[in-house]
């Protein structure tokens, strides 16, 4: 099966060839400045070669502590948040998708893995402490800087539970902690409460750390093929390092700044699987906060179809024609249901008897890219062959180096966030930080 595709057709009438033709000197010169490792923010740029560079015994401690973590847990209890949190939450619920009703008693299908630091909000908290109930958990904290407050409020929440449950000692060995390797409150902790410890490369900025241990780590607890997961990124570094013509990574790069500079200024990443809403999430704070400076940028937004057709539908449809759309579409279902006909039809839905389920959800996405083409609305689609950690893999590479090419035809440091200290700042001064 081929890799991830990107379909640019339903640009056409808004896009003409002379300007790919003049843009494409641009995406060039951006990639260069990429691969040369001389434009701004080049001090990060650890993610580019990660799928090939990373180090092999940390990735054989990581799964020999997945191992661990499922001998001694029912549960795995991830804190981290931004970076820390979005890629391993997306690739979960991308390859192991949450099931919409989790009957009680149910089959359990897999092991539990909760986020929690992701949030301030008590109520959240409190619910994960409670449902935690007599199961046993661990802990994977993550957090770069080790110093992020929501992440270090939640780990003092649920490693006082720890404690109280298995004692200091035993609370030691159910903590794995992923920080800096020299730096930070979190790094002072672990080597002082001697915690297994995982690595988050100086190289390697927060939003794209997915494939380091703070990825790597609950992924492979949750029982994921992380090599698969590798081997996808790895095969995505190859495949995007040709020139424009057969490298979707720079045509993408391309399309979305000629779209930004005809005023759609706002992508909308549109899915018709709710697996894929959390590749949304981690999409959205990798472009905004790559992209989002010195008053630059496009908006990354995201709708999940065909639910939102429903509220945001006539937005897109008929508002501000500011708007282009990307659309993640996975070709294979791994599992269907097909529609029978009734006696009396009274639905009026015989018509689609024989026909399965994930038809009819494409044939929804066609006829809404018709309509919204029409409606002043271009619109590009990734094409996923199917839902593996082999092709998320892939997916991830090819977005995050679309990202800094991006960035850098924008003329942004696409690797800096300084904008999300403000609150902050705000923030430990009313609470009274010394
Ligand atoms: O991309 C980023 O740098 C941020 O989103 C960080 O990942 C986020 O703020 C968490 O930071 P840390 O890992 O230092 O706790």
């Amino acid at each position: 099966m081929s890799g991830i595709q990107l379909d640019t057709t339903a640009t056409g009438q808004f896009i003409a060839e002379h300007e790919i033709a003049a843009i494409e000197p641009q995406v060039a010169a951006a990639a260069k400045l990429l691969e040369t490792r001389s434009g701004p923010g080049n001090a990060f740029l650890g993610w580019l070669d990660l799928p090939v560079k990373y180090d092999r015994s940390e990735f054989k401690r990581i799964k020999t502590a997945a191992k661990r973590i499922r001998k001694q847990s029912e549960v795995l209890i991830v804190i981290g948040i931004g970076g820390s949190y979005l890629g391993a939450k997306a690739a979960l619920e991308f390859c192991q998708p949450t099931p919409p009703l989790p009957f009680r008693g149910g089959r359990k299908k897999h092991f539990d893995v909760v986020f929690a630091g992701t949030n301030l909000s008590a109520a959240y908290h409190t619910h994960i402490l409670e449902a935690i109930g007599d199961r046993d958990f661990s802990v994977n904290v993550i957090s770069k800087s080790g110093t992020t407050t929501e992440p270090a409020i939640a780990f003092r929440l649920f490693r006082q539970k720890l404690e109280e449950k298995y004692g200091r000692q035993g609370a030691r060995e159910r903590i794995y902690a992923t920080t800096d390797r020299t730096r930070g409150a979190l790094k002072t902790l672990a080597t002082q409460e001697g915690y297994d410890t995982f690595v988050v490369p100086d190289d390697v900025g927060g939003r794209f750390s997915v494939l380091t241990a703070v990825g790597l780590l609950p992924l492979a607890a949750a029982g994921i093929d992380i090599d698969a997961l590798m081997r996808g990124a790895a095969d995505g570094r190859k495949q995007y390092k040709g020139g424009f013509s057969e490298n979707d990574c720079h045509r993408y790069a391309a399309l979305r700044n000629l779209l930004l500079r005809k005023g759609k200024n706002i992508e909308l990443l549109v899915n018709y699987e709710p697996r894929c809403h959390y590749i949304a999430e981690w999409w959205k704070q990798l472009y905004g906060e790559s992209e989002g400076k010195d008053g630059k940028g496009i908006f990354p937004a995201s709708v999940d179809f065909t639910s939102d057709l429903h509220s945001m539908g006539q937005y897109i449809q008929d508002g501000q024609r500011t708007l282009f759309e990307t659309v993640l579409e996975i070709e294979q279902p791994d599992t269907d249901i097909s529609l029978t006909d009734t006696a009396d039809d009274l639905d009026g839905l015989n018509y689609l008897a024989g026909k399965t389920l994930d038809h009819i959800n494409k044939k929804a996405a066609e006829g809404t890219r018709m309509a919204h083409v029409d409606g002043g609305v271009p619109n590009m689609v990734v094409r996923i062959p199917e839902a593996t950690p082999y092709f998320l893999g892939q997916l991830f590479y090819f977005f995050e180096k679309a990202c800094a090419i991006s960035g850098y035809m924008l003329g942004v440091n696409p690797f800096d966030q300084p904008g999300v200290e403000a609150y902050k700042k705000n923030m430990f001064r009313l609470l009274g930080k010394k």
